[in-house]
């Protein structure tokens, strides 16, 4: 069983130590090329609702921003209103409809801020304050790999829905179409995993330990994350509380094409490759996720044919019926303490980059390494179908 063998690492020697705490993971800012229908698609498919809108009748005059909410999940999607916003436009034509911002809620944005530009962090803006009649909002922002960044959000002293200058979407009227469809209970984001390009994992991990004082959780080389054509690495990065979890994976040398080597030739580099999202109760959502539209990836039946007879000799009982699993196309994966149950979408744009995916933990803290095989032969055969293999 791959889990078993996954190496968790405490802080290497040297590290730097964490300059501020944090409570997690704030918002995902998008850059898309219509942010109104992208919105529309998040609450439609996967159940979030609108929370909030930013645009020309608030007198933001150059980007429009519309936010959704699930429980703690927020994301903001972002389309440029003028003629010739090269910002935009050269990030749209390079990476699609991406992620480009993973806002982290922290206790002291200043100083983590500061210290992380003081260990090397490269600036894309400096503290600024934002408020309005619910309060003042702090943030900073930093970037990472690729065209990625971070933005750490202090909002201790603020007590609206969402942000400052947001405004009820929709002018306040609900989306009666969502009132109709079955709830999807996404509670939270589990972990945000970005793809590097080959040799780039390294970099990208000691960029975290550097200038936020992470540390390695959770590591897996090529020699145990393969297929018969295709392989990667992956490191997963945390906060000294171990509450942000940002895996970093890059591919290894196969017969074959890596999927990582794929996500990175049509992003056009370094991104965000998945988003998990957390649920209590994982048949429910993906049941309801499937009524409303939502593709997943599909799952032979011998992997349940070998999950059976693997789980016979385990200490771990499933709870759940592994007839509904294997209908629904759930993957499991499990240890002597506990087990988690997870399931990947198809991509969720039309570049094949970016995609969800749904989890359920039931004492059990990895990512899925008992899983990654059937997972990556689940993707290379929508890799060859893309005649991308
Ligand atoms: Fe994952």
């Amino acid at each position: 069983m791959l889990t078993a063998q996954a190496t968790t690492n405490g802080a290497t020697n040297g590290a730097t130590s964490a300059a501020g705490k944090y409570h997690g993971y704030d918002h995902l800012t998008f850059w898309v090329g219509n942010a109104k229908q992208a919105a529309s698609y998040y609450c439609t498919r996967f159940g979030f609702e609108a929370v909030g809108y930013k645009g020309l009748e608030t007198g933001d005059r150059d980007v429009a921003s519309h936010a959704v909410r699930q429980n703690n999940i927020v994301f903001v999607f972002q389309s440029p209103l003028n003629p010739g916003n090269t910002e935009f436009g050269d990030h749209l034509q390079l990476h699609g409809d991406a992620v480009k911002n993973v806002a982290y809620a922290v206790d002291d944005c200043r100083r983590i801020y500061e210290a992380a530009v003081a260990r090397g962090a490269r600036s894309i803006r400096a503290p600024w304050v934002e408020k309005d009649a619910n309060g003042s909002v702090v943030f900073a922002t930093i970037g990472t790999y690729g065209d990625v960044e971070h933005t750490f959000v202090e909002r201790t002293n603020y007590k609206g829905d969402f942000l400052p200058g947001y405004v009820p979407a929709r002018g306040g009227q609900p989306d009666a179409l969502l009132s109709l469809l079955p709830p999807t209970f996404l509670e939270y984001v589990d972990h945000i995993v970005g793809n590097q390009p080959d040799l780039e994992m390294v970099s990208a991990c000691e960029y975290y330990e550097k200038t936020l004082g992470f540390h390695r959780f959770w590591s897996i080389d090529d020699k145990m994350m393969h297929t018969e054509y295709s392989a990667l690495r992956s490191i997963v990065m945390t906060d000294a509380d171990e509450v942000i979890k940002m895996p970093v994976n890059e591919p290894a040398a196969g017969k074959k094409k890596s999927q990582i080597q794929e996500f990175v030739d049509y992003h056009g580099g370094a991104g965000v490759q998945h988003i998990a999202l957390r649920t209590k109760d994982v048949i429910t959502s993906v049941s309801n996720l499937r009524a409303r539209g939502v593709e997943f990836l599909s799952i032979p039946e011998t992997y349940y044919e070998n999950l059976k007879l693997r789980l016979q000799t385990s200490a771990v009982k499933v709870t759940e019926d592994l007839e509904i699993i294997k209908k629904l196309h759930i993957l499991v994966d499990y240890d002597e303490n506990g087990y988690l149950l997870q399931i990947f979408t198809k991509p969720v744009e039309d570049r094949p980059t970016l995609f969800i995916e749904i989890i359920q933990r039931k004492n059990h803290q990895g990512f899925g390494a008992g899983n990654f095989k059937a997972l990556f032969e689940a993707i290379e055969h929508e890799q060859d179908k893309r005649g991308n293999l």
